[in-house]
């Protein structure tokens, strides 16, 4: 028997306030059409004053126990992925902790920008794995609100903010590739690229700075990468992009997801899109779409998901789970 890591439960909150993309033609020069036909994006929410990253993340944390039927003080850890802590510390984390009640286990943030969700998904599998939790509360969530420039169309128009969170929980299986949990990981990084997408300020530097982006050159980087992280993750389970039911990807530009599909072989009908309806909600991104994906009924128990992510960095990485 081997252990493997299952999602039990799925959550996710998108604060209340929708801003569609004709609101920005007010202030900017842009238009419905560009943002629409460069990115694929429609709407996104932005969090309300006062509200933070924690609060959405202990909200998409509560949704995700409760679809589970499980009380907070049975999950042993808490994994966040965010850029967008509420305070430089203590963690998020920490904060969902204590928003849940739990008193128990321990809980961190993981830094890893638009890829967050893969780390974090590849450290909670870890600590399955290893015998230190049997139940992990994996979290994505992000303000990016908070660290735009607002007279800078190429960046404001393309971000929006969420949380989405799943539970994880350690079961025996037969270890195949047919048995649930999570079957492959692959992270990577390289910092040569650091200037290609990165927030200008930061606790060091004493401001809190915006995020500046080389949007078409992280594009170039992006399909190829994305498409041989996700390749590389299937093969170490194994398995081949004909054994795909869904990709599940980062949802940053639905031209970026085109390619990367096409590029791997699978068609637009196998692939979870909220990117219209969320804006790129980097860490969030994926736990939004695999929550919203099966409260679509897209995503169904036993299909075989791939998640596929990249971001500042840069940082990107795939993640091959049996749902
Ligand atoms: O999540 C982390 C990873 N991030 C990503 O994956 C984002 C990757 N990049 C992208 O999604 C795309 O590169 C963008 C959507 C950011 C931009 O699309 P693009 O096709 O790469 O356009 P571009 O940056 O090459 O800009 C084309 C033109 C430029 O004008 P000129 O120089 O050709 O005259 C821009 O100034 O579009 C202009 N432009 C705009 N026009 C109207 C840039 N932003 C806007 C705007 N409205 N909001």
């Amino acid at each position: 028997m081997t252990r493997r890591a299952v999602v039990i439960g799925t959550g996710h909150y998108l604060p209340e306030r929708v801003v569609e993309n004709a609101e920005f033609e007010k202030t900017l020069d842009t238009t419905d059409e560009w943002i629409r036909s460069r990115s694929g994006i429609e709407r996104r929410h932005f969090a309300a004053e006062g509200e933070t990253t924690s609060d959405m993340a202990a909200a998409a944390a509560k949704a995700a126990l409760a679809e589970a039927g499980m009380e907070a003080e049975s999950v042993d850890a808490i994994v966040l992925a965010t850029s967008t802590a509420d305070l430089t510390f203590p963690s998020a984390a920490t904060m969902v902790q204590s928003k849940l009640g739990m008193t128990r286990g321990f809980a961190f943030d993981v830094q890893a920008v638009c890829a967050g969700f893969a780390y974090a998904l590849a450290n909670a599998n870890a600590l399955i794995l290893s015998g230190q939790a049997d139940r992990v509360l994996v979290i994505g969530a992000e303000t990016f609100s908070r660290i735009m420039d607002w007279t800078d169309r190429s960046t404001c128009v393309l971000f929006g903010d969420g949380a989405g969170a799943l539970l994880l929980e350690a079961q025996e299986s037969a270890g195949t590739s047919d048995d649930r949990g999570i079957l492959a990981t692959d992270l990577n990084s390289d910092g040569r690229y650091k200037d290609l997408l990165y927030v200008d300020g930061g606790v060091s530097t004493q401001n809190t700075g915006h995020l500046r982006m080389q949007g078409n050159q992280v594009f170039r980087h992006a399909v190829e990468k994305l498409a041989k992280t996700a390749n590389t993750a299937l093969e170490r389970a194994n398995l081949t992009t004909a054994d795909v039911d869904w990709i599940v990807p980062h949802q940053a530009n639905i031209r970026i997801i085109q390619g990367t599909a096409k590029k791997m072989g699978l068609s637009m009908d196998n692939v979870v899109v909220t990117v219209q309806d969320h804006g790129n909600t980097s860490a969030a991104s994926i736990p939004l779409a695999l929550s919203v994906g099966k409260s679509r009924g897209q995503i169904k128990e036993g299909d075989l998901i791939v998640t596929e992510a990249i971001g500042g960095g840069l940082a990107w990485g795939a993640v091959v789970l049996r749902w």
